[in-house]
């Protein structure tokens, strides 16, 4: 085969990976289509990998090694790769992605070191290809490290840990980072050890840089990282000039910006705020301490009150992930719909703990997805419906985010769960959400709450229902 015609497959493989990325990402907005949409996106991938391996021209002579390295590699990845995703629990999902996010970044800083020897070795230093290395070594390095401490916090191994002057060590690290970036890359031939000095400051600044964020923040952060580890992989692409990496990078860039700046908005608050705010922690302001008196419900009279609705909303919270009863709550749904009710579900955007959270969890149930109401027709039907069934939610559901100017979420759009005629919240205690606020929906006149494990109250629920 001639290089030409080589070439001509490959770019051909690439613009094909590419319109299936493009295609993939299009189809994850919607829940039904979504897992058709990560299938073909990561076909693409496969054969942008395996036109690679087939029709790259090989710059080393040893092309047995190379292959056997590769195919190593893709063996040993997927094997680690598939087993850990089919362990996750969802409740997990946020440290996975983290973790994963994190070889992207090492991945890229990898691709800096590599090329910055070739170029050492060939001795063809250009500005324009080191400011691509340096930049796509800085936004790797910052991204595996940081995306490594995120993954220990969720997973509950790393502590949150702030110090004093943390923000001006920070920002100094940083300023030290982009000078020796801009230094080196004004030399005319560059030692390694200016790049090595650059990955060690990167990757110290990645672990100081979300050291102190508050665990409960993690996952704004880690669609951050993730944001900039496709920065890191869209410097790859412009290294290699492969047109596949540079769309894949620029998506996961832009998707992750836009991810991050749309959670930040649905929970009303600045970026800043996250990254050196305390939101989350003890020192969350807003009205707190005893708000009045609340009121219990048995399972009895809640399965009463259900039963003889003819319309009902849930509210799934975080909660409802944690005590894994979205197939509890769709026989619940199934078994009341036979009794004539009208049964949906009102979904927050930033219910749970990632974007999406509650839709997969309900998907995972085959609740239809019809069944899920966005927020604002959730509100939009709230007068009309008889009962609202709060499960394991709680900030999302706070009206202190439209009445309470001091509260830490105020301005945050809530579900509002008391414009309906009755209210019950299902928890296990009077524990506080992510936000580590006082709800005062609780102590309100309408609601009633049902405490206990969501799974085990569902089940009694649905006894109780049975029986009547
Ligand atoms: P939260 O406000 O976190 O409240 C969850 C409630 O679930 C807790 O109060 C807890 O009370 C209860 N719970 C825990 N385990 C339970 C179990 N086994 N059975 C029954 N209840 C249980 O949840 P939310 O209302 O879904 O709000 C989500 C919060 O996360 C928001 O503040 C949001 O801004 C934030 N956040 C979301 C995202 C995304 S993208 N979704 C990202 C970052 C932050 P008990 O301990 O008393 O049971």
């Amino acid at each position: 085969m001639t290089e030409l015609l080589q070439n001509s497959i490959l770019e051909i493989c690439y613009l094909i990976a590419s319109v299936t990325f493009i295609l993939g990402l299009k189809m994850l907005s919607s829940p039904d289509k979504a897992r058709k949409g990560n299938l073909m996106a990561a076909y693409g991938m496969g054969l942008a990998i395996l036109a690679t391996i087939l029709f790259k021209e090989e710059l080393s002579s040893d092309k047995m090694l190379n292959y056997g390295l590769i195919l190593g590699g893709l063996v040993v990845g997927t094997v680690i790769g598939m087993r850990m995703a089919l362990k996750v629990k969802m409740t997990a999902m946020p440290q996975m992605v983290s973790f994963f996010n994190g070889m992207g970044g090492a991945c890229a800083a990898v691709i800096s070191i590599v090329e910055f020897d070739h170029i050492s070795h060939t001795g063809s230093f250009e500005m324009g290809m080191l400011i691509v290395i340096i930049l796509g070594l800085i936004i790797g390095a910052v991204s595996f490290a940081g995306s490594i401490i995120a993954y220990g916090k969720l997973e509950g191994k790393i502590g949150d840990r702030a110090f004093p002057g943390g923000q001006i060590i920070n920002i100094a690290l940083l300023i030290a980072i982009l000078g020796l970036g801009v230094y080196m890359a004004m030399m005319d031939a560059p030692t390694p050890m200016y790049l090595y000095i650059v990955l060690g400051l990167s990757l110290l600044y990645g672990i100081l840089f979300v050291m102190p964020i508050g665990g409960a923040d993690m996952p704004v952060v880690i669609s951050l990282l993730n944001s900039f580890t496709g920065v890191a992989a869209a410097f790859g692409g412009f290294l290699y000039g492969n047109q596949a990496m540079l769309t894949g990078g620029i998506l996961v860039g832009s998707a992750g910006t836009i991810l991050t700046v749309l959670m930040c908005t649905a929970m009303n608050r600045s970026l800043t705020n996250v990254i050196i705010g305390s939101f989350g922690g003890s020192a969350a302001g807003g009205k707190d301490g005893e708000q009045g008196t609340i009121k219990e419900i048995t399972a009895t009279d809640a399965a009463i009150l259900l039963a003889y609705a003819n319309k009902v909303s849930v509210v799934p919270g975080y909660g409802l992930a944690v005590a894994q009863a979205q197939h509890t709550v769709h026989n619940l749904e199934k078994l009341l719909e036979d009794k004539g009710v009208d049964f949906n579900y009102a979904v927050h955007p930033v219910a749970g703990r990632m974007p999406g959270h509650m839709n997969v969890l309900l998907a995972e149930a085959d609740v239809p997805y019809p069944k899920l109401q966005e927020m604002e027709d959730a509100n939009g039907d709230m007068a009309s419906t008889d009962v609202v069934l709060v499960i394991g939610a709680n900030d999302v559901v706070n009206p202190a985010a439209e009445n309470d100017p001091s509260s830490p979420i105020y301005g945050m759009p809530i579900i509002k769960a008391l414009d309906a005629k009755n209210v019950i919240v299902m928890k296990r205690s009077m524990g506080k959400g992510y936000a580590g606020i006082e709800n005062e929906l609780f102590f309100h006149d309408k609601n009633r709450m049902l405490f206990g494990d969501a799974k085990d109250s569902l089940e009694k629920l649905i006894a109780e229902v049975k029986n009547l």
